[in-house]
């Protein structure tokens, strides 16, 4: 794991979207995995920022996200597809047809779907950079604790603690859904780089599981341990509880003269 702590949430949305610009910039036919949730918002705001000054174009990127609600369809405002197209997809140059979602809709086979997501993801070349939050139970996608770290995409029923925590954005008499389809542990382990964001406080113990806990089912985020390249993108709040702080921030300064001295290699 890298992990790459910056003062503010701002600057870990920065530096995420340097990221995606770079596999965008660099690969002909790229493929990101996307996040929902507070966190991506401000990296999606930045990434509508460089399309919009002619720094990044979307036109040959083909997205994937982690999850989405089942019970609501995608014109539902509460659904994953309208909330990637209000903050994203509607305000940069992406083919919507490359666009994908984990859906199941009322009557289809949800173990049919999963395999369908596994294939067409299997079928674009894989996906070469993963965008994650973390919830403050340690969940990745809707991997809620106790998922199989093996899992693939499929049906999951939510936490109440995840619940309580989605609550805040469903009115008090709107329906919230409490079951998701979403990609599993496995599947995210496959894709080629995994670029995890947490920023608050409310994310620190679950940060601190992933990264020096015990691989656990208990914190499904602890799978990236076993990831070849996990990055971690923390805020000062959300790394407030690892202890090792002084190392990663110096183990960064030598990354950095590495990439300097020999240029910036990703193998996407
Ligand atoms: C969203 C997702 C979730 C969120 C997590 C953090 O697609 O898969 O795992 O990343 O619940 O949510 P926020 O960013 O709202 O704290």
């Amino acid at each position: 794991m890298q992990i790459i702590i910056f003062d503010d949430a701002q600057q870990v949305a920065s530096n995420a979207a340097e990221w995606v610009a770079e596999l965008i910039n660099k690969k002909t036919n790229p493929v990101l995995g996307l996040a929902t949730g507070s966190t991506p918002i401000s990296l999606y705001k930045q990434l509508v920022t460089k399309y919009q000054t002619g720094q990044l174009s979307f036109k040959n990127t083909s997205c994937f996200n982690l999850d989405e609600y089942l019970g609501i369809d995608e014109g539902n405002p509460q659904s994953y597809r309208h909330f990637m197209n209000d903050n994203l997809f509607n305000h940069v140059d992406i083919d919507k047809g490359n666009t994908f979602l984990p859906t199941c809709a009322q009557g289809q086979n949800p173990r049919e779907q999963g395999l369908a997501y596994e294939e067409k993801i299997k079928y674009s070349g894989g996906i070469d950079l993963q965008i994650l939050g973390i919830g403050a139970n340690g969940h990745i996608g809707f991997n809620e604790p106790t998922s199989s770290l093996a899992s693939r995409t499929r049906i999951k029923t939510l936490t109440q603690q995840t619940l309580s925590d989605n609550s805040r954005l469903f009115d008090k008499d709107e329906f919230q859904p409490t079951l998701a389809m979403t990609m599993g542990i496995g599947t995210i382990l496959d894709a080629r780089y995994v670029l995890l964001m947490a920023t608050g406080k409310s994310k620190a113990k679950a940060v601190q599981d992933m990264v020096t806990g015990p691989l656990s089912s208990m914190c499904p985020a602890s799978a990236l341990q076993m990831h070849e390249n996990a990055i971690i993108l923390l805020d000062k709040a959300a790394a407030s509880q690892l202890e090792d702080q002084n190392y990663y921030q110096w183990a960064n300064v030598q990354n950095l003269k590495i990439n300097q001295e020999f240029g910036l290699y990703h193998n996407y």
